[in-house]
């Protein structure tokens, strides 16, 4: 684990394919909304930022999933995003995917790496 990393929540805050933990991280000097969930027992984590149009995509705090659980969407205009990779799958996104947070599980909490 990286020295400086950042604790953004307990592990167990975050069910398999249920809701994120909103969380911020700087980039290019300034704070931006991120989120992180879990998808098939792992943790990823993106800017919470569409590929269609940048704005955020849970329009309830926390609420990313789409009612299957398999993928992440924008509540605005229905873009699906991949949980593993934030890929765009479908949708405005149109190629356009999230981008990505480096975290980590370890010792039972979720850390972010600062990456500046
Ligand atoms: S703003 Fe996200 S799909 Fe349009």
């Amino acid at each position: 684990m990286a020295e400086d990393a950042r604790l953004i929540c307990a592990g167990a805050a975050l069910a398999d394919g249920g809701p994120g933990v909103r969380f911020t991280v700087r980039r290019h000097g300034a704070d931006e909304p991120a989120f992180v969930v879990r998808f098939r027992g792992r943790v990823h984590a993106y800017l919470n930022r569409c590929g269609h149009v940048p704005v955020e995509l849970d329009w309830q705090h926390g609420e990313f999933f789409d009612d299957s659980r398999l993928y992440l969407i924008c509540a605005t205009h229905g873009a699906l995003y991949a949980p593993e990779s934030g890929q765009c799958l479908g949708g405005r996104c149109s190629g356009r995917g999230l981008t990505a947070v480096p975290v980590e599980e370890r010792d039972g909490n979720i850390y972010l790496i600062p990456t500046e």
